[in-house]
């Protein structure tokens, strides 16, 4: 029987490809030779040796000894659903992705991870979760990767290694930092104070979700829409919850790890299986593009501030049903490769220094992880849209590429007539004006307040929420060795707020520090105090 046909990934159902996998009546050997004893080797009389000419025998041996692959270096645990994508046509104004015009339905594939924890972990641990989708439009794959917490830990990518090197295991014991010794976590953190506001997202009750189900998602970066007549406006997504926002409390989360470590993975999959579809809106907030790219007083390339939605309010533009599961964990949920330099006409990146650097790692990790440069032809992250690219040969090419003169112009192949102008949907590049003349590694001075968001939401949480948070750092500081690491953080903390720095003073039984900048002793405008009720309409 002839193998199946490769169909392109993820049908708008969300049904995956089934690449010529187990198709036929009969059990066959990887080339089709029909089976007749897959339980015993081939040996010299019935007590052996075995024969090495057992050529079954060093096939499925040889095969299972390479089954594995390298984990992602952050983000290894996850779990994926196929799904659909329905614009409402309300961006159609501001980008020319054709994706977001109106009504337009277009497939998507999401994965839902935590950061720090290795392929099998627990996944109800206090952590950051991804929450990246993956849009198969018909101008090219759009992938928007993102997280349940709207700021990062640090606002260059240089220093991607060296949070994550101070998150992840020891090297000797290789005791995960989530839940043992915290010293090098909260060194990073305390030494860093950029670190702060994320670090307080992760001790609020998002540190710790429901379920991937019950989270809203963000872009974090600012991005740039450009529309037909090539304006441009800033933008920072948000994923919805239709569900609702709702969190773990501590103990449940550390009894759920115990009695079932797949708890979330298991919550999408029997939510899916049963009908009960889970639901996000896309929304952006929007900023006009201005020649500072700042925003009431907020940097907009800087990824460790927010922009509260009561100055800029998210408007919705689309709807993202998830009604599939994969029907590969490996094949699917495993082989997928995010990437934020996956864009379409009408959406562009900034020059935010952390997407900057995110826009190389990706790729460069992915060549490895997947082994070489042709997993884009790997189902799962085939593009629904027509490929026609002078790419060539490579580990594990698929293609067969005809022609002679993969380069242009030629005069041979006709010219490669392939070549699109801006007026048939190619991606143009914004052209931006840079107001730098000298090289040179600093941030900007509007990079250097690391408190005052903080502040916002911690004070824009309720007494309970905030009791969570209060009893988060207690309990986390508590696992530090170091005594002079928990009194820096709590410095730290001081320049927040005085009450949640005493608070936590008190559970350590330390002293509470003096600020060393100024604290208002209220929030600058009453309009903020509900920054972090970010709840969506039911
Ligand atoms: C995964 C690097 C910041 C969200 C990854 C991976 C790398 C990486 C190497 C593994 C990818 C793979 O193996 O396929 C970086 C670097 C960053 C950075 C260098 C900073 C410079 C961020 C930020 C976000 C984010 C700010 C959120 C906005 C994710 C998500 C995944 C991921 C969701 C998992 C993708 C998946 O499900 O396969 N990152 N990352 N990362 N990153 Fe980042």
């Amino acid at each position: 029987q002839a193998p199946e046909a490769v169909s392109p990934t993820g049908s708008p159902t969300g049904a995956p490809a089934t690449a010529r996998a187990q198709s036929g009546q009969y059990l066959t050997t990887a080339q089709g030779l029909r089976l007749g004893d897959t339980d015993h080797s081939l040996k010299a009389g019935s007590r052996g040796p075995i024969l090495l000419q057992d050529h079954h025998l060093r096939e499925k041996i040889t095969h299972f000894d390479h089954e594995r692959i390298p984990e992602r270096v952050v983000h290894a645990r996850g779990a994926g659903a196929h799904g659909v994508f329905r614009s409402y046509g309300t961006a159609a104004n501001i980008t020319r992705a054709g994706f977001l015009a109106k009504d337009v339905e277009t497939p998507v594939f999401v994965r839902f991870s935590t950061v720090l924890g290795s392929r099998g972990s627990a996944d109800t641990v206090r952590d950051t979760r991804g929450f990246s989708t993956k849009f198969y439009t018909d101008e090219g794959t759009y992938d928007l990767v993102g997280n349940n917490i709207p700021v990062f830990f640090i606002q260059d990518g240089i220093k991607f290694p060296d949070i994550i090197h101070a998150g992840k295991p020891h090297p000797d014991r290789e005791i995960p930092q989530a839940q043992s010794a915290h010293d090098t976590f909260w060194d990073f953190v305390s030494l860093h104070t950029e670190a702060q506001a994320h670090t307080m997202w992760n001790m609020s009750d998002r540190g710790i979700p429901r379920s991937y189900r019950t989270m809203e998602g963000f872009g974090v970066h600012t991005f740039r829409f450009i529309n037909a007549e090539g304006k441009t406006t800033l933008v920072k997504f948000h994923w919805k919850p239709k569900q609702g926002v709702h969190s773990l409390v501590w103990e449940e989360a550390q009894i759920i790890n115990g009695m079932d470590p797949d708890f979330h993975r298991r919550d999408l999959a029997d939510a899916i299986e049963a009908g009960a579809y889970p639901e996000w809106e896309l929304g952006v907030q929007t900023f006009p593009d201005t020649e500072n790219q700042m925003f009431e007083g907020i940097d907009l390339l800087d990824p460790t501030k927010f922009v509260p939605e009561e100055l800029a309010p998210v408007q919705p533009i689309g709807v993202m049903t998830l009604n599939a599961n994969p029907t590969n964990y490996f094949a699917e949920t495993e082989q997928v490769a995010f990437h934020p330099g996956h864009l379409v006409p009408g959406i562009d990146v900034t020059n935010d220094p952390l997407l900057q650097v995110r826009l190389f790692s990706y790729l460069d990790t992915q060549i490895s992880r997947l082994g070489g440069p042709n997993f884009a032809q790997i189902p799962i992250n085939r593009p629904q849209a027509p490929v026609n690219d002078m790419l060539r040969d490579g580990m594990h090419q698929q293609a067969v590429h005809g022609g002679a003169a993969p380069y242009r112009p030629n005069s041979l192949d006709g010219g490669c007539p392939f070549l699109a102008g801006q007026d048939v949907g190619a991606f143009i590049d914004v052209p931006e004006e840079l107001a730098a003349s000298i090289k040179e590694r600093k941030n900007p001075a509007s990079f250097d307040d690391h408190f005052s968001q903080v502040r916002l939401f911690f004070r824009s949480l309720s007494p309970v929420e905030r009791d969570h948070v209060i009893q988060a750092y207690t309990f986390e500081l508590g696992k530090c060795y170091e005594k002079s690491i928990r009194e820096r953080q709590l410095a730290a903390l001081a320049n927040v707020d005085a009450e949640l720095c005493a608070a936590v003073a008190k559970g350590l039984g330390l002293p509470a520090p003096e600020a060393t900048e100024q604290v208002p002793d209220s929030d600058p405008s009453p309009a903020l105090s509900q920054v972090g009720k970010t709840w969506p309409v039911a």
